[in-house]
């Protein structure tokens, strides 16, 4: 079922939506080689104490996942689990993907931030991989269909010979972090739920270099690509108001 956010709710996700796009912040200013993937962990869950939130992340699954936020490097499309022992280098692309509940609601973001001296081709994916998120956003108004996002996100990815990632998809969002509709990025124009008013949803590309077949790691969890090449990832969790569609979790919430 999707769920329909009154006005007040809506504001509720916004002031979630801060959190997040605070942690994504500071995440990109203190990202460097030599940290581990625990030091970023151990950032964004100050920022959510601080603010008197919670990570919903912690606990979530079977295996239990075990940290605040994924961080996945490279080949690593997603669910990459946080590690004193995974030490950044210069080099690698790392997505850092946050969810924090503040008073019942949620907000969930990801960003691949580029560490230090990133190939061509690879910085390239993952500026491509953002642009299809907006491709896919500027198709997010009220009556539209979530097919008609999909399809956008994937005609502009595949553009490059990208490999879309068809196994997991973005979703509602709300009062838990995983909800109706799924949102793939992939699919038909025309087809799927209309968008509406009160709606809360995650796009979240993500794309990789290479093929879009994916494997899992012995953890549970990493989700890595099937033939090793890179992989990057941009989510914004996103509210449909009256005014159509506002990104909660997006880096310039935080000006106003
Ligand atoms: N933001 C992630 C997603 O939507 C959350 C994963 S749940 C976790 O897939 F437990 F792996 F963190
Ligand atoms: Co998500």
């Amino acid at each position: 079922m999707i769920e329909i956010l009154s006005d007040y709710e809506l504001d509720k996700m916004r002031e979630a939506g801060k959190v997040v796009a605070k942690i994504l912040v500071k995440l990109g200013e203190e990202i460097k080689p030599g940290m581990s993937t625990q030091d970023l962990d151990d950032i964004a869950m100050a920022i959510i104490k601080e603010a008197g939130g919670s990570a919903p992340c912690i606990g979530y699954g079977n295996p239990p996942f075990p940290a605040a936020i994924c961080t996945s490097i490279n080949d690593e499309v997603v669910h990459g689990i946080p590690s004193k022992k995974r030490i950044i280098r210069d080099g690698d692309i790392v997505t850092c993907d946050v969810v924090a509940e503040l008073n019942g609601y949620n907000a969930d973001a990801a960003r691949t931030y580029l560490v230090g001296n990133v190939p061509e081709q690879t910085r390239l994916l993952v500026e491509r991989t953002k642009q299809s998120f907006f491709e896919g956003y500027k198709k997010i108004e009220i009556g539209n269909r979530i097919g008609d996002v999909s399809s956008a996100v994937q005609a502009y990815a595949e553009s490059f010979g990208y490999g879309v990632i068809r196994d997991l998809t973005g979703h509602g969002i709300g009062k838990s972090m995983h909800q109706d509709p799924d949102v793939p990025n992939f699919g038909k124009a025309g087809r799927g739920p209309r968008i509406q008013k009160g709606m809360a949803f995650c796009l979240e590309p993500m794309i990789a270099m290479g093929t879009h077949r994916v494997a899992i790691e012995d953890d549970g969890w990493t989700i890595v690509t099937y033939d090793g090449a890179p992989a990057a990832h941009y989510e914004n969790t996103i509210i449909i108001t009256e005014n159509g569609p506002e990104m909660t979790t997006i880096e310039e919430v935080l000006n106003g």
